[in-house]
């Protein structure tokens, strides 16, 4: 087992209630509570509802975290959470949680950037695979249900920087929403995966969010998703208002495909134009086969390394807070102070609250 300090990391900024144990850079538990299916018949993630579930699976998911480590709460050396961006609601409970327990034990708290959390899991890799350090610079694409940001990280503790981010609905979201659209249930992604199978990912030129010559100045590496769910309904409605059958796997298939050209040729771009030879991915649309692909064949072409985490650790989960908490543990990083609290739009480049 390496050494280094004993963190334990909270996470609560959506609907996933993640307490991860590391010891420096190894991992040693990831236990990880949903509260997805509660969110189903809403189809999308109710901010109270996930605050709620945070509260009642916290205690639960503690003791799993605790268990799978073996090791005891009274071991740790410090408490970190997330602090932000998020829900503030479902933030405000992990970071409850995490002051009861720094208070509790003595040990001091950490209020770690959630998105800095993503890049930093990539620290816990095995050591076979070269665990234990990051290698920098890198852009990161970081692409869920709540966001969608394209950091270039040249420090993780001091030098994070926001490449660009949606303006509006995040990747997840979008797929979610056109799920629904579909008349298939949530989360969207998967289902519209599972639909994309048998689709041809040309038969309708869907937009592109962003990526005519007149956004460029204004939004190089940002995102939008609203037009292109706009664009997905207007087919939809046309073809009922015609009497027709939706083409669903070809409407699948063409969105999925604009989605993921848009996401990977913004991240190629930024590392070619920033001259940094590495991208990273992550975040729960990382689950979608076909951004993986196009991300590999475009990561290739352009001489880039690409790393995509195992995917457990891709999504929401308590081991990235504890992997960042450990590097500023390490550092000798002042704990964060007892009146910090949950930031809803925490900026990127504020790594520790
Ligand atoms: O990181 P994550 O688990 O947490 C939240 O942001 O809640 O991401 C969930 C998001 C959902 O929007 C879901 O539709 C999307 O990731 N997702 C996918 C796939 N699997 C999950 N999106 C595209 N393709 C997938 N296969
Ligand atoms: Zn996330």
């Amino acid at each position: 087992m390496s050494d280094g300090p004993l963190i334990l990391g909270i996470e609560t900024s959506c609907d996933e209630t993640g307490v991860g144990i590391v010891r420096g850079t190894t991992l040693l538990a990831n236990a990880i509570a949903s509260s997805m299916d509660e969110q189903a018949r809403y189809g999308g993630v109710v901010p109270e509802i996930a605050a709620r579930a945070h509260l009642e699976a916290m205690q639960p998911t503690l003791d799993a975290a605790l268990a799978e480590a073996g090791v005891a709460l009274g071991d740790v050396d410090a408490i970190a959470v997330t602090s932000g961006p998020g829900l503030a609601g479902a933030l405000m409970v992990g970071v409850g949680a995490a002051k009861a327990l720094a208070i509790a034990l003595g040990k001091p708290l950490y209020a770690v950037n959630h998105l800095v959390g993503h890049v930093g899991v990539d620290l816990l890799r095995p050591a076979e695979e070269g665990g234990g350090e990051l290698e920098l610079p890198t852009v990161a694409l970081l692409v869920s249900g709540g966001h969608t940001s394209l950091l270039l990280v040249r420090d993780l503790l001091d030098d994070v920087e926001l490449l660009g981010e949606t303006v509006d609905d995040a990747a997840g979201e979008a797929f979610d929403k056109v799920a629904r659209l579909l008349g298939l249930p949530y989360p969207g992604g998967p289902q519209i995966d599972r639909a994309a199978a048998s689709g041809d990912p040309t038969a309708i030129a869907f937009p592109r969010g962003l990526t005519a010559a007149k956004d460029q100045a204004a939004h190089r590496f940002d995102f939008s998703f609203s037009g292109l769910k706009t664009a997905v309904a207007r087919h939809v409605e046309q073809c009922r208002a015609r009497g027709e059958e939706v083409p669903v796997a070809d409407v699948a298939a063409s969105f999925r495909e604009a989605v993921v050209d848009v996401l990977t040729a913004k991240a190629i771009a930024a590392c070619r134009e920033l001259g940094v030879p590495r991208l990273m991915l992550g975040g729960g649309v990382v689950a979608n086969a076909r951004l993986r692909e196009v991300a590999a064949e475009r990561a290739a072409a352009a001489g880039i390394a690409l790393r995509i985490p195992p995917f457990a650790l891709c999504t929401d989960n308590g081991a990235m807070i504890a992997a960042v908490g450990a590097q500023l543990v390490a550092a000798g990083r002042a704990p964060s102070s007892w009146d910090v609290g949950a930031d809803s739009t925490l900026p990127a480049t504020v790594v520790q609250a």
